[in-house]
């Protein structure tokens, strides 16, 4: 099979043939800690669960014998044109899987022809991802902190840098709690504790190919956006004020952001129709219905049950985009059934990524790529246009009927 690739792990030899089969080898390659970070929910993990649960639930009508020989699988987002309807979502620690982990999904994006979303909380600036990944379609995803000038010299920078989308968080009212972070002894900036090192130790290759080479060229990895002083331990006590996520955020500070930024402003993290009708007067043109992946808010609703109502809200005044538990390609074809513009992909090619780099990251894009197509051919869809609502059904009982799940 052309999409199915052979990489040497130690100890193994395995064909990654799937997204699960790139985190199961991406669990051996990174610390414990590191891995959890990535993989895991919050509190109980329900979310985590349920969002899976969801997708799994919705159905699509297979529709047999019509000419699928061909299929486009390419949608247009913003104005541009991209191969899939993908953007890599924005995470914090990327560059932690991988030595330059941003650069190198970044120009995996590129490759794909698809947007990456660098992160507030990044380990490469953004002029650098500019740079190393030259031509790739960049957007920037806005942390607010509580300095607000430290967060407009952040848009500043974008803009300079001819960024034309932002994607302003707006679900991470408290940092979440991680329980088992707090157990593996894993933090940003990485501090020493001797659970985590001993993690880290048992994980030589990560250990030399990662953090070593980060030590002796740019230093001990942290995030690339703040201010200089945060990286010493020293001081980072007397910034550590100014960086911290704002705890007042409001509708009035997206106003304000939408004063400051010319280009598109997308809210990231909305799950009501009324928090939909709120970020379109509030000026935005997109939003992101997200629940984080499951990792803020564990008792959230997800992303699959209210992405319908939204959309038929909002869904013909702004760009829609969803995010949370794509793993295979037909997941990505439910949210585009169900209404969304594209769709955001945060830990599976981050998966992709911990395993081999660009090369990773860009095998687990070809593979939701394939999976995506054949996902279509299956429903008798040739082009996005047409993955439509009746496509699926989602619960029972539902808008699926089988009249509106005939083809064209
Ligand atoms: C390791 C990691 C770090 C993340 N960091 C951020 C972040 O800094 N800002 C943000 O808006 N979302 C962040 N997210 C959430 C993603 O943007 C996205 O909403 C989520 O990963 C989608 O779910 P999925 O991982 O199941 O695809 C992060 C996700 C992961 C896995």
């Amino acid at each position: 099979m052309a999409i199915a690739q052979r990489f040497s792990l130690p100890g193994c030899q395995m064909s990654l043939l799937n997204v699960h089969d790139y985190r199961m080898a991406a669990k051996k390659r990174l610390p414990r800690g590191m891995f959890e970070y990535i993989d895991r929910g919050t509190e109980d993990e329900v979310l985590l669960r349920d969002i899976r649960h969801a997708l799994d639930a919705v159905k699509v009508n297979q529709s047999v014998l019509n000419d699928v020989s061909a299929i486009d699988t390419s949608v247009t987002v913003f104005g541009r044109r991209q191969a899939i309807p993908v953007i890599v979502a924005p995470t914090a620690v990327a560059g932690l899987v991988w030595h330059d982990g941003e650069v190198q999904v970044a120009r995996a994006a590129k490759a794909m022809d698809i947007p990456f979303c660098v992160a507030t909380q990044s380990m490469t600036a953004m002029e650098e991802i500019a740079d190393r990944a030259a031509g790739a379609d960049l957007w920037f995803q806005l942390y607010v902190f509580e300095d607000r000038d430290l967060t407009y010299d952040l848009l500043r920078r974008a803009r300079e840098l001819g960024i034309k989308n932002l994607l302003l968080t707006a679900d991470t009212a408290r940092s979440p709690k991680k329980e088992w972070n707090t157990r593996n002894g894993f933090g940003i900036p990485i501090t020493p504790t001797v659970t985590g090192a001993v993690d880290i130790l048992s994980h030589p290759r990560w250990l030399t190919s990662v953090l070593l080479r980060y030590v002796l060229t740019t230093g001990v990895p942290t995030y690339a956006h703040y201010p200089p002083e945060y990286r010493t331990k020293i001081t980072r006590a007397s910034v550590w004020d100014n960086v911290k996520l704002a705890r007042r955020l409001t509708w009035d500070d997206v106003a304000d952001i939408r004063r400051r930024w010319e280009g598109n402003l997308v809210v990231k993290g909305v799950l009501t129709k009324s928090d939909s009708e709120r970020a379109l007067a509030a000026g935005a043109e997109g939003i992101v219905v997200s629940c984080h992946g499951g990792r803020n808010l564990d008792s959230a609703r997800v992303t699959i049950d209210v992405l319908p109502e939204i959309v038929d809200a909002v869904g013909n005044r702004m760009t829609v985009l969803a995010d949370s538990g794509i793993r295979r390609g037909s997941d990505v074809v439910k949210y585009m059934a169900a209404g969304a513009s594209a769709v955001l992909v945060g830990r599976a090619t981050l998966y992709g990524a911990a395993v081999a780099g660009e090369r990773g990251a860009l095998g687990v894009l070809r593979i939701l790529s394939q999976e995506i197509e054949n996902c279509m051919a299956w429903a008798g869809r040739t082009n996005m246009d047409d993955v439509t609502r009746g496509l699926v059904r989602v619960w029972p009982n539902d808008r699926g009927s089988e009249a509106d799940s005939a083809c064209p």
